[in-house]
């Protein structure tokens, strides 16, 4: 069904609620078409038929389909900080801004690794159960006994704003670093180190076709059995056939993962390992961060669509 909108307004296409009213960053002139949950595909693809701005979750496939159904379109901001669910080349050779989320998650998302860390160390989902279980018979030296994380060596692939968000986390459980950055991640040998010398390793890094599977058997293989992997950059830098395999033979110890490699589908032999702690993608979910993210998605709209250049254009 095609919205009616005043004549003269520009038309921004959210593909889902804002957590937040973006209608004041916007401003006058800019008409926002926001659905109350999510939007299908179809219902998306309909959307834009007139729309000059998409902002868009990082479940959307901002692909050549989608832009050709989008013939006004002159932006997509990204309401995430990675931006592999855009067909960025794609997007540039319409002439169409990408924009993306940086900074105001770093440290919710740096959180949220060491949660899971310290959560998966300590076994967190255990004690949770038997603490609700009312099976607890009481205080036992060997009861629920976990890895130590103090003192222990952390590996952290993509020293980017989180990596070091990361490190700096560690430096309060005097844990020594060893950290890879972006433009060494394909170096073979720095990365099997990092796997066999590291206690906990963490993935920091965006999903690209040299971070695609960075996780695989041979890395996995050199991870020391008693070492936990952490992941909340993006499922897909991590073979999951080959970590179910890991964690089975008792190749690791186990996994903290929020992110997959078929969102939202999770694997089922990870759901059910009980190596593992899960999260439905939530690294970045606090209030404050959310809230962030939006005003930065409507800043970077209200200022494409008024010709400017947006802060945080990936594409410029
Ligand atoms: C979340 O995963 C993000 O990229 O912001």
């Amino acid at each position: 069904m095609a919205a009616m909108h005043p004549i003269g307004h520009k038309r921004v296409v959210a593909s889902a609620a804002m957590p937040i009213d973006i209608n004041p960053i916007l401003g006058p002139g800019l008409e926002l078409d926001e659905p109350s949950g999510s939007r299908s595909r179809s219902e998306l693809l309909a959307a834009l038929a007139d729309a000059e701005a998409l902002i868009c979750l990082l479940g959307v496939s901002v692909d050549a389909e989608l832009l050709d159904a989008a013939p006004k379109l002159k932006i997509v901001a990204n309401f995430a900080v990675g931006t592999d669910n855009v067909d960025i080349a794609a997007a540039t050779e319409r002439g169409i801004v990408v924009t993306n989320t940086p900074d105001v998650l770093t440290e919710a998302t740096a959180d949220f690794a060491f949660a899971l860390l310290l959560g998966c160390a300590r076994r967190l989902r255990e004690c949770d159960a038997l603490a609700r279980s009312g099976q607890w018979q009481g205080w036992r030296p060997d009861l629920l006994l976990g890895a130590a994380v103090h003192g222990k060596t952390l590996g952290i692939i993509g020293m980017g704003r989180i990596g070091r968000a990361v490190a700096a986390r560690a430096a309060g459980f005097s844990m020594p670093v060893i950290g890879v950055g972006r433009e060494s991640s394909t170096d073979r040998k720095s990365l099997l180190e990092l796997a066999s010398e590291s206690d906990f390793v963490t993935l920091h890094c965006p999903l690209t076709p040299e971070t695609r599977n960075i996780i695989d058997a041979e890395f996995l293989d050199h991870m020391k059995p008693t070492a936990f992997l952490i992941n909340t950059a993006r499922g897909g830098c991590v073979d999951e056939d080959a970590l179910i395999d890991a964690l089975d033979r008792g190749e690791i110890a186990g996994a903290g993962l929020d992110v997959f490699a078929a969102e939202p589908e999770i694997d089922e032999r990870l759901r059910l390992s009980d190596k593992t702690l899960l999260a439905p993608h939530a690294a970045s979910a606090t209030t404050w961060a959310r809230g962030q993210m939006a005003t930065i998605c409507a800043t970077a709209v209200r200022d494409a669509l008024a010709g400017d250049v947006p802060k945080t254009a990936v594409n410029r």
